[in-house]
């Protein structure tokens, strides 16, 4: 749907019209499963919500996946060509959630058509593919929206008014890091994320991504950097139709393992303050630590997608050396009442998932530019090139 032709068509009357807007997917895996189940919930937690979404088309390669997406989550229809998704007259959002290195094809075509898109972090495999998805959404006028999903945490969010209203003074220091076992387990099959033609690059994509991104919407731009980055399992077993969370044998054929398994960087920020940023698919003990520390001269946070329902807070006026508080989520902050009363009873993953896509939705019906969209994107992308040019020059980049 371009931003020139009217919003969907709206159903209902008066006061509660919503617009209709159909739904088709590509990539019924992990993300794509779970975008299908938040739009399946979303009337049972949203009632207030401006749209009606409905799951018109998915598709896949994978037959077994085809037929689920129709028997059990209810797709009018599920396809293995995802060129019909792009091309179906019902369809005016396109969610794209396949492998990386298939994004920009994806978003070529689906531009092409007029539909507006959401897709999955990181957008593309690689800097350029993200530049060039962005350059065509731009030039076709569709709505844009990216799977940082993190974003909307609640207390991510009250995280960000405590920066921005000045409660933790002036910020000095930043610390990020996305430290995943998914790949420690040298068993781990040779999915694709591990291969540069499929992936794009390892883990300065797949979760230094997540981090960054988080840190310019609490901090603002980052201007420069140095990194690093290693391999620290060079192959893995390869078994035909093996997933992200599969394990392999001892006996299984190997292959090499073509891109990075860890990126570190330091980095000086456009506001002043100086940071830190580690990505980690194979390290040993942090099962999910998506994590980020901020102190300032008046004070400090620091949350952990461990602890998704905790953000613990440090202010210099409590009196000094009293240490930091733990402030638990509960329904004063947004959303959180939606999908559970009360405090402390907390909220997860896909909950999350659940609220990116409620707002996107809400942007589209209401026919306005959405945050975070290709252009967030962008910004990271800007910040992981001068990493890897830092990687080669081995010296301080410019973003
Ligand atoms: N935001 C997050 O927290 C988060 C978490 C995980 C993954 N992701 C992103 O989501 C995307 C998908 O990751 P995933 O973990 O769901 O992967 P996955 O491997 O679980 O799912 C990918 C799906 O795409 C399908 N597919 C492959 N080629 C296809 C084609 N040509 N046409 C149609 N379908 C095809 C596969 O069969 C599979 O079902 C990636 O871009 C990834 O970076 C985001």
């Amino acid at each position: 749907m371009t931003s020139s032709m009217p919003a969907a068509e709206a159903v209902g009357g008066g006061r509660s019209a919503r617009t209709r807007i159909g739904v088709g997917l590509i990539g019924f895996g992990w993300l794509g499963q779970a975008h299908s189940r938040s739009v399946a919930r979303m009337p049972t937690l949203f009632a207030d919500r401006v749209f009606d979404a409905e799951l018109v088309i998915c598709a896949d390669t994978v037959p077994a996946r085809i037929d689920e997406a129709v028997s059990d989550f209810g797709y009018a229809e599920a396809v293995a060509d995802w060129r019909r998704v792009v091309e179906h007259p019902s369809v005016d959002v396109v969610f794209i959630t396949a492998p990386n290195m298939l994004h920009l094809e994806l978003i070529e075509a689906a531009a092409a058509a007029g539909k507006d898109i959401f897709c999955e972090k990181p957008v593309g495999g690689t800097p350029e593919q993200t530049r060039r998805a962005a350059a065509l959404a731009r030039d076709a006028g569709v709505i844009t929206g990216v799977g940082y999903n993190y974003r909307w945490a609640p207390l991510v969010r009250y995280a960000r008014q405590l920066i921005a209203d000045g409660t933790l003074g002036e910020i000095t220091n930043y610390r990020g890091r996305f430290f995943s076992m998914y790949g420690s387990d040298p068993l781990n099959p040779l999915s694709w994320r591990y291969l540069l033609d499929q992936a794009g690059h390892g883990v300065s994509t797949d979760l230094l991504s997540h981090s960054v991104d988080l840190a310019h919407m609490l901090l603002g731009p980052i201007t420069r950097v140095v990194g690093t980055t290693h391999t620290f399992i060079p192959e893995r077993p390869v078994i035909p139709g093996g997933t992200h969370y599969a394990r392999g044998s001892a006996d299984d054929p190997r292959a090499p393992v073509t891109n990075e398994d860890y990126a570190g960087m330091l980095c000086e920020f456009a506001g002043g303050a100086r940071g830190t940023f580690e990505a980690s698919r194979t390290i040993v003990g942090p099962e999910s630590q998506m994590a980020f520390e901020v102190y300032g001269t008046k004070g400090a946070l620091s949350w952990n997608l461990e602890r998704l329902n905790e953000l613990q807070v440090y202010l210099v006026e409590d009196a000094l050396h009293t240490g930091y508080r733990t402030v638990f989520g509960g329904d004063r902050f947004p959303y959180h009442g939606s999908f559970v009363p009360g405090s402390a009873n907390g909220i997860g993953f896909e909950d999350l998932v659940v609220i990116e896509d409620l707002e996107f939705l809400r942007s589209v019906a209401e026919r306005r530019p959405h945050s975070p969209s290709f252009d967030d994107a962008l910004a990271f992308v800007d910040v992981q090139a001068a990493l890897l040019r830092s990687v080669e020059s081995r010296s301080w980049e410019d973003v």
